[in-house]
Parts: C-alpha cells; structure tokens; sequence
C-alpha cells in the first residue's frame, strides 16, 4: 500500500470515529429526553431525570422536582439550583444555554427557550440559515406563571413574578411582577 493511500485510509477512518462519536452523544441525549418526558416526579422519577440530565452534562444542585411531560432540550448547556420546581408540560430549551438558581418555580407549560432561527436576507431561507443562541437567566427566588414564554438572552431579576402568559423579551429587574404581550412591569413586591 502506498504511503499516500494509507494517509487517506487514516484520514477516513478518523472521519468515521468523529461521526460515530457524534452520532453517539445525539443518542444518549435523545434517549435521556425521551425518558424524563415520560417519568413522573413520583416514585423515585425524580432520581432518574437527576442521573439523566447529569449523564448528559447538565450541573444540578439538590431538590430538583421536574414533572411528568416536561421537554428538555441540550441539557449540556442547562444549570439549574436548589429546591427547583419545573412543572407539567413546560419547554427547557437550552441550546444557547439556561442557568436557573435557587428557589425558582416553573409554572405549567411554560416554555424557556434560548434560541432564535436565524432569519436571513430575502432570497435565502430561515430552514437552512442557522439559529442564534443567547443565555438565559433566572436568578434565585422566582416564579415564573403558566404558559409563559422566556425568550433568548433574557435575564430574569431576583425575586421577579411572571404572570400567567407572559411573553418575556428583555430583562426583568428583581422582585417586580411582569405581566402582558411583550411583558411589562405590573408591579412590584413589598
Ligand atoms: C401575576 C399574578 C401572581 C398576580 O396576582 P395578584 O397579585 O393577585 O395581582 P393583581 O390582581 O393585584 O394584579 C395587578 C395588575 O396586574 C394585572 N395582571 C394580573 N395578572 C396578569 C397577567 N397574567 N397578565 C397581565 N396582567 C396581569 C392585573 O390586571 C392588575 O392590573 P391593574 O392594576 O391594571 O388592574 C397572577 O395574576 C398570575 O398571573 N398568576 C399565575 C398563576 C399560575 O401560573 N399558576 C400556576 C402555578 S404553578
């Protein structure tokens, strides 16, 4: 074999590790999705999405309940803090990466989502133009309402309010209350 097909025989080979390892990480992370949908918190439910998550790289602190049906996306880039509760139905998507402190309550069917299709000029389209990713942030002590949405990049203040279906698109000072389409303060706590 000459030692020029042998170079390229190397180079292939190395290709085909990278693919697997990548195709590899996209199973497990579908398979840990896929359970902690289905798991109740209940019956040791909670024990498992813990080991879940922190197989695929998520930090986690203590007391972490997460309900039935929650949909977590790239755990690898979520943080979450103590005595956390996420509930029924909401959407944790952490491509741009979430980091959510202590004390923080997530009301049903909220969704936290940390990325935007890119949207490009005219004559491309939005399927094949990429995304943006932006952090999101929500500090300790917060409750976050029903059905809202936290959109990219926002940082949600200490002890912030977000009432039912808010959709959230700038930062949020600490301990006031959000409410409304695009959010606003409505008031704040005393
Ligand atoms: C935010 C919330 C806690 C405020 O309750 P509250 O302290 O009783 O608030 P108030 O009734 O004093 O309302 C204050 C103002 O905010 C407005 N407001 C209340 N909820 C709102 C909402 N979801 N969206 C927009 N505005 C809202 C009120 O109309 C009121 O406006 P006004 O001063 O012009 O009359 C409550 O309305 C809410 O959204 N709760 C979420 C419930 C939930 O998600 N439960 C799931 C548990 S996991």
């Amino acid at each position: 074999m000459s030692g020029n097909l042998l170079l390229r025989l190397v180079e292939d080979f190395k290709k085909i590790i990278h693919r697997i390892k990548k195709y590899s990480t996209t199973v497990k992370r579908t398979f840990a999705v896929g359970i902690i949908e289905m798991l109740p918190s209940i019956c040791g439910g909670s024990i498992v999405k813990k080991y879940l998550l922190l197989w695929n790289g998520a930090k986690l602190g203590k007391n972490i309940i997460i309900d039935k049906r929650v949909l977590i996306r790239n755990p690898e880039n979520l943080t979450i803090g103590d005595n956390v509760v996420i509930s029924h139905g909401s959407v944790i998507s952490a491509g741009g990466g979430i980091k959510i402190g202590n004390d923080v309550l997530i009301g049903y069917y909220a969704k936290v989502i940390s990325a935007n299709h890119n949207i490009p000029d005219k004559n491309e389209i939005i399927r094949l133009s990429g995304h943006i990713y932006k952090k999101i942030t929500i500090n300790n002590d917060v409750w976050i309402g029903t059905s809202s949405i936290i959109l990219p990049g926002v940082i949600i203040g200490k002890g912030a309010v977000v009432a039912a279906g808010a959709v959230v698109t700038k930062d949020v000072p600490s301990y006031v209350y959000v409410g409304g389409v695009p959010a606003r303060v409505i008031k704040s706590r005393k």
